[in-house]
């Protein structure tokens, strides 16, 4: 059966193909480009943060109308710190004028609002924004918004190591006990299924430190396009792309 996405201004090959009975549950994206969109505009590259607000706006009320479960967004990880700081005060305001704007719209669309990272090197404000939304969100059931915010896969992998080694030096682990569910359980991402596809934009070819466990078997998709120009169509190309591959998981 084919699916039709409600508030998509025009059907195109790609939604009249998709097919709804295999939609990804789970599907991760590392939004790149945004600098290279404002450059080539001649703007500075804050234009281009901006820009790929709107596109995350898009993007949502897309996924949550071909029914995706969870959708995570890389919007800043553990490395980008090392950025000016004029930069990273504007990126980590983002969360906020994002919720500010949209937040009655992701209410009616019945999403909810997660983050996974060390959020408590948030700015405040940010914090609280976020805080807020996830309080405000908690009790729908729609798509899951998952916001990646001060996000090292790296980092979060050493964190569960150390509360492990934890638990068993207390005793509250047996090591015969620790099998990959028990390890899963001690990340940012306990209780979401792992993503099923990976969408990265901008031309890059590499996962930046993001979900490193968690994409043991997730299907990636590229594009050179850069997020700020990544629409609803290129979301659905990447879905369509999905259905058409197969799952093996070093089955045959
Ligand atoms: C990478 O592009 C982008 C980021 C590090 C920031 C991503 C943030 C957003 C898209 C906005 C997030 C929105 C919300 C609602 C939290 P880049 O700057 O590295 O691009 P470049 O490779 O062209 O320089």
């Amino acid at each position: 059966m084919s699916i039709k996405i409600p508030f998509l201004s025009k059907q195109s090959k790609e939604t009249d193909s998709l097919s709804a009975d295999n939609i990804p549950d789970h599907v991760a994206i590392i939004m790149d480009g945004n600098g290279r969109w404002a450059q080539k505009r001649g703007l500075p590259r804050f234009a281009g943060h901006k820009e790929g607000v709107s596109t995350v706006n898009k993007i949502v009320k897309t996924a949550v109308g071909a029914n995706v479960k969870v959708l995570t967004l890389y919007a800043f990880s553990t490395e980008n710190w090392k950025r000016p700081k004029q930069e990273v005060d504007y990126i980590l305001k983002l969360p906020k004028e994002f919720l500010h704007v949209y937040l009655p719209s992701l209410m009616e669309n019945n999403v909810r609002i997660e983050t996974i990272g060390d959020f408590h090197a948030l700015p405040n404000n940010t914090q609280e924004a976020v805080n807020y939304a996830k309080e405000k969100t908690k009790n729908n059931d729609g798509l899951i918004l998952n916001f990646a915010l001060n996000y090292g896969s790296r980092y979060e992998i050493l964190k569960a190591v150390k509360q492990i080694a934890m638990d068993l030096k207390e005793e509250n682990l047996d090591i015969d006990h620790l099998d990959e569910d028990t390890f899963s359980k001690h990340l940012y991402t306990d209780g979401v299924s792992d993503p099923d596809l990976l969408i990265r934009t901008g031309g890059e070819y590499r996962l930046s430190n993001f979900m490193l466990w968690q994409m043991a078997y997730t299907e990636f998709w590229f594009t050179d396009k850069l997020w700020p120009e990544f629409t609803e169509e290129t979301f659905c190309e990447a879905l369509l792309a999905y259905q058409q591959r197969k799952r093996r998981y070093g089955g045959i």
